[in-house]
């Protein structure tokens, strides 16, 4: 796309510019590291995303880790201001957008730990997909990890003939401007969807055609402009990019989605099945399971050449090196606690093991964050010993939900491993640095452009009035009791003492509004810990 599409296009449609949890450096630290190897620190990491839009990506993550250092590159000028205002306004100093072009000379640009590119590999013509690569050889670091999205087929295949059908529709129109196409595309293809629908025979032949019209109408009109009418949109195969990687100098790692790297770890069948199709070809063995699941989008990481990550395999289960290597993670358990009996069950039967019942009770009692330290688990109450008959379930448990998803893993901070996740009184505080953040976030005009995320980069859809008043009862180390009667005494403008709001008729809704407020801020990942308060 030419600076001058760029430019029209992203002004008649607009753009909202949002956080992705696997774009985000601590999220490929994580995961480079559970491959063997030795990313920077991304807590003070440099990063650089191409394509950055309006900075939505980068924006929440600058403010989280205030020691990281963020750069954006991105072709549209409006993208670019927009983008440098609200940055401005938050006060966030650590990120820079600039304006270039990845085809351009970017003699300014340094060396970074890790690049970033969402939503760009595909929607660029093959001159710049080669100039962006030249650009990440160069300035990745010796042990950097690059993140890249693209569109695949076989699953995009499906969407072609839709977006054929859209471009075919402004073929000969000259008069529209780009949001004006996208309108007009949507109205032929449901006229023409409707039109299927008359006829028995072609609704049942067309099925997969009108499920997917169906999808792209029901999108607003940004989503379908970009995603679908944009000038360039270039699915590949898996291994079409894998070569075109291996020809600019990377190696490949993983998919951010590891069940499209490694489900053969915990199913057998597939296991044994695509060992016989590609027995010494694990990048063959993945584009086997897209033309199963009929990929539409992938989410790669790749390092350069020489590197040797080690893919998770069935046997890393019980390897006693990939065992250790769990340690440098915190893990939080996502999986409803009511499913965990039968998940364990079921582990159990085909381990053909018995143990389960004191790892279901652990887990269920012990809320989500834990990590595991010379086979003891630790959560925020201490560490529990577990039985070496369980530690072969233990194992096989986390390795498989880690793959699937039901379990996701951060770098374990060994001072504090907990700080940002479990609010202690006396210790945890809000620093000043989210107040504007959750002022101007949500404001009328910033949501059309931005959208906030939390410490782990989730977009946050709610950011509100309360959450303000309440980060500032929180502003220093206190105690549950004194933000209560603080909380009390905003509510009715007078003051309490903690043994007279104990006995209020306030007492129990006040209690349930603090700790729907704090499960929040630890959601949103703002809780630190004043050092002084340890020693
Ligand atoms: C589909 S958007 C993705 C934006 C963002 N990364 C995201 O996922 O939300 C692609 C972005 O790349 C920018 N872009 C396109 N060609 C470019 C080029 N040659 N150099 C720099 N940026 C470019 C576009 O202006 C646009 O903001």
């Amino acid at each position: 796309m030419t600076k001058e599409q760029a430019k029209e296009i992203y002004a008649d449609l607009g753009y909202l510019s949002q956080p992705f949890p696997y774009a985000s450096a601590p999220f490929l630290e994580s995961y480079a590291r559970l491959l063997g190897l030795s990313p920077a620190s991304a807590s003070t990491a440099r990063i650089l995303e191409v394509g950055s839009s309006y900075g939505g990506n980068l924006i929440s993550q600058a403010l989280f880790y205030p020691q990281a250092t963020f750069t954006g590159i991105e072709i549209a000028p409006t993208q670019v201001s927009v983008g440098k205002t609200y940055i401005d306004q938050l006060g966030i100093t650590n990120l820079d957008l600039l304006e270039g072009d990845v085809n351009e000379s970017h003699h300014h640009l340094g060396t970074y730990d890790y690049i970033i590119a969402h939503g760009f590999y595909s929607w660029v013509d093959e001159e710049t997909k080669n100039n962006f690569l030249r650009l990440c050889k160069k300035h990745l670091a010796e042990n950097g990890i690059l993140y890249m999205s693209y569109n695949t087929y076989p699953g995009w295949h499906k969407m072609d003939s839709v977006r054929a059908l859209l471009e075919f529709a402004n073929k000969d129109i000259n008069t529209l401007n780009h949001r004006e196409k996208v309108r007009h595309g949507k109205t032929v293809a449901s006229k023409l969807g409707a039109l299927m629908l008359e006829y028995d025979t072609v609704k049942n032949q067309q099925t997969s055609f009108l499920q997917s019209l169906r999808q792209i109408l029901q999108k607003q009109d940004c989503y379908v402009g970009h995603d679908h009418l944009e000038p360039v949109n270039t699915p590949v195969y898996f291994h079409q990019c894998m070569d075109h990687m291996a020809e600019h100098g990377f190696t490949y790692l993983c998919d951010c989605d590891l069940n499209l790297s490694f489900p053969t770890v915990y199913d057998e069948i597939l296991r044994t099945q695509l060992q016989e199709l590609a027995p010494h070809d694990p990048l063959a063995r993945e584009q086997y399971i897209d033309f199963m699941l009929n990929t539409a989008f992938r989410k790669s990481l790749f390092t350069h050449k020489g590197a040797t990550p080690k893919r998770i395999t069935e046997t890393s289960v019980t390897d006693a090196d990939f065992q250790h290597s769990l340690e440098q993670f915190l893990f939080t358990l996502r999986i409803p606690s009511e499913h965990l009996e039968p998940i364990f069950e079921n582990l159990a039967k085909r381990m053909d093991s018995s143990a389960t019942k004191a790892l279901v009770d652990l887990f269920q009692q012990e809320g989500p964050h834990f990590y595991l330290k010379h086979n003891t688990l630790v959560t925020y109450t201490g560490e529990h010993t577990i039985p070496d008959m369980c530690l072969p379930l233990l194992y096989q448990f986390l390795v498989e939900h880690i793959i699937q998803g039901g379990i996701s893993l951060s770098v374990l901070e060994t001072e504090h491993p907990f700080k940002h996740h479990i609010f202690e009184e006396k210790k945890s505080y809000i620093p000043e640095r989210y107040i504007p953040f959750v002022e101007i976030m949500p404001q009328e005009g910033v949501n059309a452009y931005i959208y906030p995320g939390n410490r782990y980069n989730d977009p946050i859809s709610d950011f509100n009035e309360e959450d303000l008043e309440f980060m500032k009862l929180l502003s220093k180390p206190t105690t549950k009791h004194d933000v209560m009667c603080k909380i009390y005494e905003a509510m009715t403008e007078e003051s309490i003492s903690p043994l007279a709001l104990q006995q209020s008729n306030k007492y129990t809704m006040i209690l349930a509004f603090y700790e729907e407020m704090i499960r929040r801020m630890e959601y949103f990942g703002f809780f630190e810990v004043d050092e002084t308060q340890f020693n």
